[in-house]
């Protein structure tokens, strides 16, 4: 081959690297962000990545640099495949043209296709501008696909920069949002609009900063200090991930030997109902390496919810939290473990649920804000949930927030509770005042008369053996056997097959 045709291409691919330029790579990396190239870098095994279309050029004269706003490809994590894009802020602040979008389109066709996830490096000015409805027309074709795409394959995005009007669109539909922290932000309308329309005087990072999304909106899932950290954090989560639907999640032997019996956690709840407990110290006592990978921790802290192994099989974890508003389901609860409960049941992991709730939060905010229809949300998700489910109830399972935590009613495989549970419609307190107020009122000595039906109410009602002896609880356990009784229970379930009936889908409140 001549030389001039080897220099041609060098010259071409060599352009394509340099993105907008050499000054446009310095002003990213002066405000502490990597470009898209060395994202990828960190973020794919050493040397695996493949990119395509890096020679795409936008048809608009004077816009033509080589890859236009985005740099696509495939490439290997842990050793397993991916599909990723990164916009290049470097390139018209990695704004959407249609070429743009036609190189993320091809990659998430081709990961449909070999059933592999998808990675998003967000970083971009949102809309190209110049391009008019050519650029909204790339954005709804990449909507269509994240929704295709849900549920068949994880779609991971990573919040790096500005992501502004539709571009939050895309990363709203995908299974997990990480922002980084003091570099990122998401919104709909920015401040200026905003003045301008509600007068609000409000900053960028108050208005959509990796704070305001992961404390009060939970638009985001994770919350990390920089872009390298992102890229730790979301190798470590697509461990936890089959690479589609079809498939499991690889299993991973745990670093240290860990007994299936632990003493420690026998006095973890502790019997008075009324004091509080981290419920992370039971599930770190409980899970392989105490490896708890959290989501949305700072979000509606009264549920927690993360990934985890047991015997190196990946599970979803789904715990309500007493430490925290004595671990009460709310709106936001709710809708936080429901989302969650549907992403591992799309991608085959079983789920298990630690229980001690108190109820649904009562109250005119969380009764106007639609209590009702958010609750459901939740029952809805565990009711068709078809993985394996395991529950174990610790202390408090009342009333409808009883049902609704993976009860044997809605098809759970194995519950178990320990000697401390209390399942019944309500505690004893509030069952004294509705049913036995006038009786006590009566009595020589109310006090007594109260502290009396209290203790008959937990001696008959509010204990673990009434539900065992139903049936509704397969076993009553010392917290010290969780891990043993849970590992044998994934074993058995291994080969589980349950199914909803046929239809189009189902009309999951919303
Ligand atoms: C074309 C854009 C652009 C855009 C930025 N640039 N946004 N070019 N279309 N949307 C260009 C700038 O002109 C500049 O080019 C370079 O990118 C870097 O931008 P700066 O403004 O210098 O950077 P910075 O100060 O860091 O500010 C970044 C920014 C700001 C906050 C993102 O650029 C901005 O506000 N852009 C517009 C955001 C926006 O309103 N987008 C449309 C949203 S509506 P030079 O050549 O000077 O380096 C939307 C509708 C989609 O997205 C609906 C789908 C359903």
């Amino acid at each position: 081959m001549s030389q001039q045709k080897v220099d041609t291409l060098r010259t071409k691919y060599e352009a394509a690297r340099l993105g907008g330029g050499q000054a446009r790579i310095d002003k990213q990396h002066q405000q502490g962000k990597l470009t898209a190239r060395e994202r990828i870098e960190a973020f794919l095994d050493e040397g695996s990545f493949e990119e395509v279309d890096a020679l795409s050029m936008n048809p608009n004269p004077g816009e033509q640099i080589p890859g236009d706003g985005v740099v696509t490809g495939f490439g290997r994590v842990n050793g397993r495949p991916v599909a990723l894009f990164a916009q290049d802020f470097t390139v018209q602040g990695g704004s959407l043209s249609l070429t743009v979008s036609k190189k993320i389109c091809k990659i998430m066709d081709m990961a449909m296709k070999v059933g592999c996830p998808v990675i998003g490096m967000n970083d971009s000015g949102g809309a190209r501008i110049q391009e008019g409805v050519n650029s909204l027309a790339g954005y709804g074709e990449i909507f269509l696909r994240n929704t295709m795409a849900s549920g068949v394959i994880p779609q991971i995005s990573l919040i790096m920069g500005p992501c502004a009007g539709g571009a939050v669109y895309s990363p709203a539909i995908t299974d997990f949002i990480t922002m980084v922290r003091n570099t990122s932000y998401m919104f709909v309308t920015g401040p200026e609009v905003i003045k301008a329309v509600t007068h609000e005087d409000v900053t960028k990072e108050e208005l959509g900063g990796a704070s305001t999304h992961g404390y009060k909106s939970g638009v985001c899932h994770f919350m990390v200090p920089s872009d390298l950290a992102a890229i730790a954090h979301t190798r470590e989560l697509l461990s936890f991930l089959p690479s589609n639907n079809m498939g499991e999640a690889p299993r991973r032997a745990a670093l240290n030997e860990i007994p299936l019996e632990n003493p420690d956690l026998d006095n973890v709840a502790p019997e008075d109902p009324a004091k509080p407990y981290d419920m992370r110290l039971l599930i770190k006592g409980v899970v392989d390496d105490s490896n708890f990978f959290e989501v949305m921790e700072a979000y509606a802290q009264n549920v927690v919810i993360g990934f985890a192994r047991i015997e190196g099989r990946s599970v979803g974890i789904v715990a309500n939290q007493p430490a925290v508003l004595a671990g009460v389901l709310d709106i936001s609860a709710s809708e936080k473990a429901a989302r969650f409960v549907r992403f591992c049941d799309a991608f085959n992991i079983p789920l298990i649920v630690f229980e001690d709730v108190p109820g649904f939060l009562p109250g005119t905010h969380q009764e106007y804000n639609g209590l009702i229809k958010n609750g459901a949300k939740l029952l809805y998700a565990f009711c068709e949930a078809t993985v394996p489910k395991l529950t174990v109830i610790t202390r408090k399972a009342y009333g409808g927030a009883y049902i609704v935590m993976a009860s044997k009613h809605i098809r759970s495989d194995f519950n178990y509770a320990y000697p401390t549970a209390e399942i019944a419609v309500m505690g004893a307190e509030g069952a004294a005042n509705i049913l036995y107020s006038k009786e006590i009122s009566k009595a020589e000595d109310p006090a007594a008369k109260r502290a009396q039906i209290i203790a008959d109410y937990n001696e008959r009602l509010a204990n673990p053996y009434v539900a065992a002896s139903l049936g509704y609880v397969d076993e009553v356990i010392m917290p010290r056997e969780t891990r043993k009784k849970l590992a044998r229970a994934l074993g058995l379930l291994e080969t589980k097959r349950d199914q909803a009936p046929p239809k189009k889908h189902g009309n999951i409140p919303l």
